[in-house]
Order: C-alpha cells, then sequence, then structure tokens
C-alpha cells in the first residue's frame, strides 16, 4: 500500500501537468480542433487522464458498515484518480466462475481524497454484489470504468435547498456529496430522508450524526419499514404523505432520489402529487428493476421463467430467461458486450434486434435514431420471443 500523503502529492502533480497540457494544447490548438498531427496525442492523452475509460485500483482497506454492507477503500495503481463529480459511479468489471461481467457502483468518497470509496451492499442472491462482500481481500485488484454519469448537484440549476431521498444502499452517492459539502461555508442546506428495513440496516449510521455539524442545517430524518418493538421514529415507506410530514414546504427544493426501482417509483408518484415538477427531481436507478414483469406495460401471457432462443448473429444460438436482462444471459454465454451504467442510459450495451421482440421499460434511454434503426440496450431489454441479434 502507497501511504496516503504520497498518492496524494503523486495526484497533485497529475493534476498540476493536467493543467500545464491544457494551456500547452490551448497556445498551439485553434479552438476545440485537435485534429492536427502535431498535438493530437497530447490531446488524447490528456483527456484520457482527465476521463480514463478504465482504472485499475488495489484494494487498501475494508470497512465493515452493517451486516451485510462493505465499503472497498481503493488506491489508483496505473495514475492519478481523475476529478470527478460526487454522485458519479465507476463500472466493476469482474469475473466470476469464468463469467465476465460488470456492476455499476457509486462513488461514495468525496472527490479530492486520495482514495476511491464503493460500498456495496450484498443482495440476497446477488452475483456480483455476493462475490465482491464475501471474496474481495485487501490487496485485491479491481478494475472499473472511469467516473461516469449524471447524478450530481449543480448549484446553479438546482439551488441551494436540496432534499435527498435515500433507499438501502442508494445513499451512497449522496454519501459522497455530503463527504464533498462538509466543511465548506456555500454548502446547500440538505434533509436527507433516508429508508432502510431495520435500524441496523442504516449504512454510515455514525459517520451521517458526526457530518450535521460540519454541513450547514443538514436534517436526517430515518424511515424504518420493518421496525423493531418500541421503536420510536417514522416507520413505513416514503410516500407522499410522509415525505410532505417530514419535508414542509416544497416550495423551491430540488428532489434527489436513489435507490432500488420500486421505491423510486413510489417517490417520484408521491412527489407528483405533491405538485412537484419533474425538473426539480433528479434521480438515479440502481440496475435493472428487480422485477420487470410487475412493470403495468410487460406483457401478462409472459412469465419471468419463460425461455427464448438467443441467436447471436455468427454465433451459436443459446436459451435466455425472458425476465433477465439480455445482457446477462448474453454474458453467462460468454458473449460480452460493453457496458457501463447497466441501467439503459449510457448507450454503450447497444445491440441491432434483427428479429424478435425485446421488452424495454418504459423510459429506457434509447436515442430516436437508434430506435429507428432497430438498436436496443441489452442491459435493459427483455426477450419476449425468440430473438436474432447483431453486436
Ligand atoms: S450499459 Fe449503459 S445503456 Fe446499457
Amino acid at each position: 500500500m502507497i501511504p496516503e500523503t504520497a498518492h496524494f502529492v503523486r495526484d497533485l502533480f497529475g493534476y498540476a501537468s493536467l493543467g500545464f497540457n491544457r494551456s500547452r494544447l490551448a497556445r498551439w490548438g485553434r479552438g476545440d480542433d485537435y485534429t492536427n498531427e502535431k498535438y493530437r496525442e497530447l490531446a488524447i492523452s490528456t483527456a484520457d487522464r482527465i476521463h480514463p475509460r478504465a482504472m485499475n485500483l488495489r484494494v487498501v482497506e475494508i470497512i465493515d458498515e452493517t451486516p451485510t454492507t462493505r465499503t472497498l477503500r481503493m488506491q489508483r495503481i496505473d495514475g492519478p484518480l481523475p476529478p470527478f463529480s460526487a454522485g458519479q459511479y465507476v463500472n466493476v468489471f469482474i469475473t466470476i466462475d469464468g463469467v465476465v461481467t460488470s456492476r455499476p457502483y457509486s462513488i461514495s468518497s468525496a472527490p479530492g481524497v486520495p482514495h476511491l470509496d464503493l460500498t456495496v451492499r450484498a443482495k440476497p442472491g446477488g452475483f456480483v454484489s455476493g462475490h465482491i462482500f464475501h471474496k474481495i481481500a485487501v490487496g485485491d485488484e479491481l478494475r472499473t470504468s472511469g467516473p461516469s454519469g449524471w447524478f450530481r448537484y449543480e448549484r446553479l440549476i438546482d439551488g441551494d435547498d436540496l432534499v435527498f431521498i435515500a433507499g438501502g444502499s442508494g445513499i451512497t452517492p449522496f454519501m459522497g456529496m455530503l463527504r464533498g459539502f462538509a466543511g465548506r461555508n456555500d454548502a446547500p442546506r440538505i434533509h436527507l430522508l433516508y429508508g432502510s428495513r431495520t435500524p441496523e440496516d442504516v449504512i454510515f449510521d455514525k459517520e451521517l450524526k458526526k457530518l450535521g455539524p460540519r454541513l450547514r442545517g443538514l436534517k436526517v430524518t430515518h424511515v424504518i419499514s420493518e421496525p423493531p418493538k418500541g421503536f420510536s421514529g417514522v416507520t413505513g415507506f416514503l410516500d407522499a404523505d410522509r415525505i410532505r410530514k417530514s419535508v414542509g414546504n416544497i416550495e423551491g427544493k430540488m428532489f434527489y432520489l436513489c435507490g432500488p426501482g420500486a421505491m423510486l417509483d413510489l417517490c417520484r408518484a408521491a412527489l407528483k402529487d405533491l405538485g412537484v415538477g419533474m425538473h426539480r427531481i433528479r434521480s438515479e436507478l440502481y440496475g435493472p428493476p428487480e422485477d420487470v414483469t410487475s412493470i403495468g406495460a410487460w406483457p401478462p401471457n409472459i412469465t419471468a421463467d419463460r425461455v427464448f432462443q438467443v441467436q447471436v448473429e455468427g454465433r451459436s444460438a443459446f436459451d435466455a430467461a425472458a425476465g433477465e436482462p439480455l445482457i446477462n444471459s448474453l454474458e453467462r454465454n460468454g458473449v460480452v458486450v460493453p457496458s457501463v451504467c447497466r441501467s439503459g442510459e449510457c448507450s454503450a450495451c447497444r445491440i441491432r434486434l434483427l428479429a424478435g421482440e425485446v421488452f424495454m421499460p418504459p423510459g429506457t434511454g434509447v436515442r430516436e435514431a437508434d430506435r429507428s434503426h432497430g438498436y436496443v440496450h441489452a442491459c435493459m431489454a427483455y426477450p419476449i420471443t425468440d430473438i436474432r441479434i447483431r453486436l
């Protein structure tokens, strides 16, 4: 393990040299045109250091947060940590029992510190989260994407009166933001509503208490869905009534949502009921829906375990369950599709549907031009007939 101070100094020099490169590029370039051979390489290497496609990280510490949640504290071993915005995520590339796959996890550490934290809850039956929780040890190396995503605070648009609504491990991007705001005089006012199953499932409980005095007026309201006997706090789920009672006047507030799909649906409907416009809501979806068949538009005659044939052009066909995202069955059959968000938003996993039909949940962000040419996002596509695809 390299001492944190050494990492800090290295990152500082890394940023300084990036600044130097940028001023050289500004001197040489004409506007944003870096196609000239003379400075193209410098432009590419500078961009790659600011927005690396991939990073190699070593786990230097594992912090037990709850009985089912751990934080992997990591240092980058192939360069300085790139700048990022609190709230962004990285996609962890991993091979488990011969299956090459990946999962996005929000960064729970603040920007500007010499390590990167990922806080992972082991979901029951979670193929990747279970592996990370049980198998990853100090000293192991992980490969991830560079920081990505749009779930972040934009002061000019969002103002300085924020409501964070988190469910379960959906607290992690908020933790990155809260840590980043701590101690700053210009920190926004924040009310965190945090839904957990039991008090033992609350992640970062102690740190949230300590952060209060360092954050101008941070208010935390826990909402517990399975409270123990004698529990005196707010109980149940985050519905309109509980949000209104906790938050009070919604005027001028910006709402951020992160958690399981069912919670997001409930909270979006609740905020709509309260009269909050869509432009006052930012949300981060954590992967595909837990049960795609529960979505209203799902064809009622098809069960989750119904099997369809998937023919990848130029390869042999395999069977895939209707209720599983296509990207998972592709990976299990040795077909690796590039992916970053695994939530339908980034387009990295787009494939062409040549024949047959897939279901994509409403709101999946396929561009109109892609849709008209038959492209679908494999991370949010569910086969509902036999299909033929091209990678
Ligand atoms: S991985 Fe981002 S849209 Fe599928």
